[in-house]
C-alpha cells in the first residue's frame, strides 16, 4: 500500500479544523506544509489516526439505493403527460366515425331500370321454361320460343293484350282460343296448343315487374328495335307503375 505523506494528512487536517469539523488539537505543529521545505516533513504522531477517522467520516456518501433512487422507466412512467380525459369519448367515437365516413363514400349501387328488373325476374320466374336465350322448345324447355323476334310477331305492341297474356297465362285465356296478333305470319298462335301450359303471374307479379320482364323479353331477348320516344315513354311507365322505387333487385318476390 503506498503511504500517504504526512503533509497530506496535516493540509487535510488544517482544512477540517478551517471547516469546524474538528478541532484543532495542535497536533498538526506550527509548521505549515508547504514547498519549499524540500519535501519531507515530520511526522505529526498520534492525531494522525484521528485524521484518518474524521476524513472516512467525512468522505462518506449519501446512502445509495433505497426509495430514493428509481429506474429510469418508472421516473418516465411518473412523470410523462398523461392523457386528457376528453380524449376517452374520441378514441370509443372513431370506429363509428370510420363505419360512417366508408358507408358515405362507397359508390351506391348501380340505379334499378327496367331493364335490370325484368332481367331479374325473367331469370327468376322464366328461364325453366324458355331458358337463358329465350329458345323455348327449341332449346330444351316446354315454353314457346321467345327469341329471334318470335315473341314481337305474337304482340307487336307492348299493349294490354300482351299484359293480359302474362296475367292470366293459358288457362286465363281459354284454351283453344287465339291470343295474340290474330294475322301473326304462319298463323295465329292458340293457347293450348303446344301441349303445355302457361301459368299465369297476375297473381305473383306486381304490374312494374310484368312490365318489365315483358320489355326485357321484346328488348333484350327478341332485340326489339324502339325508337328513343318509346323507350322514354315505355320507363315513364313503368315508373307509373311503381318501378324503379323498389331498393332490392330480383324478380322472386310478387307484391
Ligand atoms: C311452366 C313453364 C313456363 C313458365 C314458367 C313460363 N312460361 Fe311462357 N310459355 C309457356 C308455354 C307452354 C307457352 C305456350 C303456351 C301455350 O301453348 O298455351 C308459353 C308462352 C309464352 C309467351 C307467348 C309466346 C308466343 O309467341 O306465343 C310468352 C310471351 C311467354 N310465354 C312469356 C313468359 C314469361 C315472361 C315468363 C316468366 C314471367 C314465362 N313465360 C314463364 C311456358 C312457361
Amino acid at each position: 500500500m503506498t503511504e500517504v505523506p504526512d503533509y497530506l494528512f496535516e493540509r487535510s487536517r488544517q482544512r477540517r479544523v478551517a471547516l469546524g469539523l474538528i478541532s484543532d488539537d495542535g497536533s498538526g505543529g506550527a509548521a505549515p506544509a508547504v514547498a519549499g521545505s524540500g519535501g519531507v516533513l515530520a511526522t505529526s504522531g498520534a492525531g494522525t489516526a484521528d485524521v484518518i477517522a474524521a476524513a472516512k467520516e467525512a468522505a462518506k456518501l449519501e446512502p445509495f439505493g433505497g426509495a430514493s433512487v428509481e429506474p429510469a422507466f418508472i421516473l418516465a412512467a411518473k412523470t410523462r403527460n398523461k392523457v386528457p380525459i376528453w380524449v376517452l369519448p374520441i378514441v370509443f367515437l372513431l370506429p363509428l366515425w370510420a363505419f360512417v365516413y366508408v358507408k358515405l363514400t362507397e359508390p351506391p349501387p348501380p340505379p334499378i331500370t327496367a331493364i335490370s328488373e325484368g332481367a331479374a325476374t325473367y331469370t327468376a320466374r322464366c328461364v325453366s321454361c324458355h331458358g337463358g336465350d329465350g329458345a323455348g322448345y327449341e332449346g330444351g324447355g316446354i315454353g314457346r320460343p321467345l327469341y329471334n323476334g318470335e315473341v314481337l310477331l305474337t304482340f307487336p305492341d307492348l299493349n294490354q293484350d300482351m299484359i293480359h297474356w302474362l296475367e292470366v297465362g293459358s288457362q286465363g285465356i281459354g284454351l283453344g282460343n287465339i291470343y295474340g296478333d290474330p294475322n301473326r305470319p304462319g298463323g295465329p298462335h292458340i293457347s293450348g296448343e303446344t301441349g303445355a301450359n302457361m301459368p299465369g303471374f297476375g297473381e305473383v307479379l306486381s304490374g312494374h315487374k310484368i312490365f318489365s320482364v315483358l320489355r326485357y323479353i321484346r328488348e333484350v331477348i327478341s332485340g326489339e328495335d324502339i325508337s328513343e320516344e318509346e323507350e322514354t315513354y315505355r320507363d315513364m311507365e313503368w315508373e307509373a307503375l311503381g318501378g324503379g322505387q323498389d331498393t332490392g333487385g330480383g324478380g322472386g318476390g310478387g307484391h
